[in-house]
């Protein structure tokens, strides 16, 4: 303040027209005294200075100046669906609302999240149909809009609710056949409608030479952990089904609707799980995002403006976050308007800041973290045991069956979650185990892509059905989560 009026005071009559200059150019605010830059005052254009999208879920009836301002993201928030758009063959029917939609996320330069392709709800006229119907609406809806919609939800929330792991009982993913018996739909003789959905949604995006990309969908799966601590086995089941069908997703929509259900809660370990997803090297949305503003019991901390903050703050600092998606405008007109869970009050075009929309712009202007707090980085030295082909050492020759294994951490205070990577030897391997000493303190409490045995001491994870077979020099990926500090874990590789 004294600084800036002192300047002013000091200002000379030759300084005076460069300051009127400024202004002419509307640039004063970024060429004033200001030290730092100055701070954008929409959603979209803080987003967008971070590096990802912040967008809203939209009706044609609802497209007031506030969406185009504010946002630069937009899912069709029931004009895409199928009970919408769907004919029982697999036509397109109804497309008006939809075709309103796009054309608004156009001129207002908006991405769109096409919004929903193969869904057990809303699916009207599609209900119960086959997988070559299902087809046949994948092609022409895709092919309606093309590289119009930056993103497509192809299935969404295939995953049971109450923390199973399982895939839904209830069509269309009763039309999946276990043919093995293993328990999953993984294998090459298993029908899945997720796999088969994506296949043809892939062909199809491959075919238009289209720029979209495909996603995967749902809720209750933005956690590693859920209320009371205990593994989030259905955000496990997603990860695998990404890691699995990785050749055919682009991108997995954490919803984000969060409130007091068990395994609905902010946990701490949002952005850890972010990040698993994001190394398997596919983008992560929180897509759907609201917060119910009373979550006094369950969560992580009091007020909603803070638990936006936090749920912001996670995606920001894992750069494979590209876009957050909330689930309506203002309170009084969403889907849970009881839970008074999003941005603005208001209605019907005139809309009041919420003390979150604050919290959310401040976070987003923060911009994404420079250097994560914990991390440490994957080794940049290739595996010890995977000689260079053309040097194998020259005396003792490499054992015919052989792995190594490395470990990177993700730690914070209490915590952590270890990402490992098993690589075979010079020879394939069918299975692997991994073992570690664990210090005094620590606990495993989740594991992904291994079998766990024991939680603390010594501990071993073994592979799973589909990640036991690793070709010579190739890799394999596990994760677990722990209780404590894992600091200078040296894992034990052993294969079979
Ligand atoms: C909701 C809409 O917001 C409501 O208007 C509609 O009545 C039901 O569906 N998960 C999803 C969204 O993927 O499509 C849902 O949207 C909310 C939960």
């Amino acid at each position: 303040m004294n600084g800036s009026l002192r300047r002013r005071k000091r200002m000379t009559r030759a300084a005076l027209p460069a300051a009127v200059l400024l202004l002419v150019s509307g640039a004063v605010a970024v060429q004033s005294t200001a030290p730092a830059a100055a701070a954008e005052t929409t959603l979209r254009a803080a987003a967008a200075k971070a590096g990802l999208f912040f967008g809203v879920a939209a009706s044609p009836n609802r497209l007031y100046p506030i969406v185009g301002q504010e946002f630069n993201q937009l899912t069709p928030e029931n004009d895409m669906k199928p009970d919408r758009i769907a004919t029982s063959s697999g036509g397109l029917q109804n497309t008006s609302g939809a075709d309103t939609l796009v054309n608004h996320a156009q001129s207002n330069n908006m991405l769109v999240r096409g919004h929903t392709l193969v869904w057990h709800s809303q699916a009207g006229a599609l209900q119960g149909a086959s997988q070559a119907t299902l087809n046949t609406f994948i092609g022409n809806a895709i092919n309606r809009w093309g590289s119009k919609i930056a993103y497509w939800d192809v299935v969404n929330e295939a995953l049971e609710d109450n923390n199973t792991g399982r895939r839904r009982n209830q069509w269309p993913h009763t039309m999946n056949r276990d043919a093995n018996g293993d328990g999953d739909y993984f294998d090459a003789g298993d029908t899945d409608v997720i796999r088969d959905s994506f296949i043809r949604a892939k062909q199809v995006v491959q075919a238009g030479g289209y720029s979209t990309k495909l996603c995967i969908n749902d809720y209750d799966v933005e956690g590693l952990t859920v209320q009371g601590g205990g593994p989030n086995r259905k955000a496990n089941a997603l990860y695998d089904i990404v890691r699995t069908y990785r050749q055919y997703i682009d991108c997995v929509g954490f919803q984000s609707h969060f409130n007091d259900n068990p395994n609905s809660i902010i946990t701490n370990d949002l952005q850890a799980n972010i990040q698993r997803f994001a190394d398997l090297g596919v983008e992560v949305h929180l897509s759907e995002v609201d917060i119910d503003d009373d979550l006094s019991n369950n969560d992580i901390g009091a007020g909603q403006a803070e638990n936006y903050r936090k749920v912001v703050r996670a995606c920001l600092n894992v750069s494979k976050c590209t876009g957050i998606t909330v689930w309506g405008i203002s309170d009084s007109e969403s889907w849970r308007s009881s839970e008074r869970g999003l941005l603005f009050t208001g209605g019907n075009g005139s809309y009041q800041k919420k003390a979150a929309y604050h919290a959310v712009l401040d976070e987003l202007n923060k911009g994404r973290t420079t250097t994560p707090p914990t991390t440490t980085p994957p080794p940049t030295t290739p595996p010890p045991t995977t000689p260079p082909p053309t040097t194998p050492p020259p005396t003792t020759p490499p054992p015919a069956i052989g792995c190594s294994a490395t470990v990177s951490l993700n730690s914070w205070t209490g915590g952590f979650v270890a990402t490992v990577r098993v690589t075979a030897g010079t020879s394939p391997i069918r299975g692997w185990t991994v073992a570690f000493t664990l210090p005094a303190g620590t606990a495993v409490t989740n594991a992904w892509s291994a079998t766990a045995s024991g939680s603390s001491g010594t501990v071993q994870f073994s592979n799973v059905s589909y990640n036991g077979a690793v070709n010579a020099g190739q890799y394999t990926e596990f994760g677990f989560q722990g209780t404590g500090s894992a600091t200078g874990l040296t894992p034990v590789c052993t294969a079979s």
